[in-house]
């Protein structure tokens, strides 16, 4: 990926001061997603590396994830797996617990959304701590999943969520970093 491209795509994302609470500078990628260019720019690039490679999933991580994996799986001709916050999901489901920056949390899939063996990737908008998409990976690795790797727009590298996906095996691909956050 070229220097600038990151840079146009990062110029895309409109950072907010003390949101939601003081202190924090929030990454809102809905600026990127409502600019044409860098909306597609940013989805190509998430699909390029598996162009020709047969995908049978792509999960999405609620909420935002879902905007870009849905995307991304239509490029990819992927079917599209939804990882929700509990409570959601209308037929039998399996349940993780994940933690956040402040407590934890559960999110649960479809038992029956992947089949042992699938070929699967990981979308979500931004990566921060890792405990949300380390929550995901897991569940998906329970129920069978070979996860080809974990993507995501924006990565804030200074809260190590990388590594945490690492540490369970999985390839992780960001297109922006932020330091600072
Ligand atoms: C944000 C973001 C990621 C997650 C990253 O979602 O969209 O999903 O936090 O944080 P982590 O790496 O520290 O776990 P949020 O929980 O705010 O929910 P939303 O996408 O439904 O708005
Ligand atoms: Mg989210």
């Amino acid at each position: 990926m070229t220097s600038s491209l990151q840079s146009e795509l990062a110029a895309a994302i409109r950072t907010i001061e003390n949101y939601p609470k003081p202190g924090i500078l929030f990454r809102d990628i809905t600026t990127l997603l409502g600019n044409p260019r860098a909306f597609r720019r940013s989805i190509d690039e998430l699909v390029h590396p598996y162009a020709g490679t047969k995908i049978d999933k792509v999960a999405g991580i609620e909420a935002r994830g879902f905007i870009l994996g849905g995307a991304v799986a239509h490029q990819l001709s992927s079917g599209f797996v939804p990882i929700r916050k509990k409570g959601k999901l209308p037929h039998d489901t399996v349940r993780i617990a994940y933690s956040l920056e402040y407590g934890v949390d559960e999110m649960e899939m479809h038992r029956d959304a992947i089949t042992p063996g699938e070929k699967v990737i990981v979308i979500d908008d931004l990566i921060a701590t890792g405990g949300t998409a380390e929550g995901a990976c897991k569940l998906l690795k329970q129920m069978g999943a070979d996860i080809v790797a974990a993507c995501f727009v924006i990565d804030l590298p200074d809260l190590g969520g990388r590594k945490k996906l690492e540490a369970l095996g999985v390839e992780v691909r960001t297109l922006v970093e932020f330091s600072g956050h």
